[in-house]
């Protein structure tokens, strides 16, 4: 009796196994969209902050995969649906700060993101602890936090922004909440 259940489930195991690898297959053809939208150098948050090379290499392969249109897609990202997941963080990355398109934030926006990106850092929450799986280049020794929050921080405009007028700072909070 024992047995008879066993050769049935083992029968069961095989046609799920098939049906997945099948599955599998077929998802293949639901690639994600991988061309980057061009970047205009006007725009770009280190072309416009002539960041100093040391630095700009630092924020480029540590963010720019996720926030910017400079994304590198390395073969891993042809395979579904782990590239589902990869095309995730980077369409979420960049609807929270996009790099490539810096010069169209609001100065208080801007600020706010500096803040953040600073903060982030320090506390290790960017890059992406999975990302850094596949990238050895992005992993930030606590120097090179330092090197990246202090210059987060030193682009701030916060002084001048608290002379800005109530009524123009929430005009501009409630163009980040439409985002
Ligand atoms: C692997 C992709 C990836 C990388 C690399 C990455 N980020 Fe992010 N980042 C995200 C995603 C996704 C979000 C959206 C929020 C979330 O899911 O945590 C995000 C959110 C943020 C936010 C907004 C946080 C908030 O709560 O408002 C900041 C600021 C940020 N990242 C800064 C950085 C900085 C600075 C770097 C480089 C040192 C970096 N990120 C690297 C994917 C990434």
């Amino acid at each position: 009796m024992q047995y008879k259940k066993y050769i049935i489930m083992k029968k069961y195991t095989r046609w799920i196994g098939l049906g997945l690898i099948i599955l599998l297959f077929i998802l293949q053809f639901f690639q994600i969209n991988k061309t980057n939208p061009k970047v205009k150098p006007e725009e770009d948050f280190l072309a416009i902050n002539k960041t100093e090379a040391s630095t700009a290499k630092l924020i480029k392969d540590a963010c720019y995969d996720c926030h910017s249109y400079e994304t590198k897609y390395p073969f891993y990202t042809y395979v579904v649906p782990l590239s589902w997941w990869i095309n995730n963080h980077i369409v979420n990355g960049r609807k929270e700060m996009n790099f490539s398109i810096w010069a169209t934030y609001s100065a208080k926006k801007a600020d706010h993101k500096l803040v953040e990106s600073a903060e982030m850092v320090l506390e290790k929450k960017m890059p992406l602890k999975s990302y850094l799986i596949a990238h050895s280049e992005a992993k930030l020794s606590p120097e090179q936090q330092k090197q990246l929050s202090d210059y987060f921080n030193s682009l701030r405009t916060s002084g001048s922004e608290k002379a800005d007028s109530g009524a123009k700072n929430e005009k501009q909070e409630d163009e980040e909440d439409e985002e």
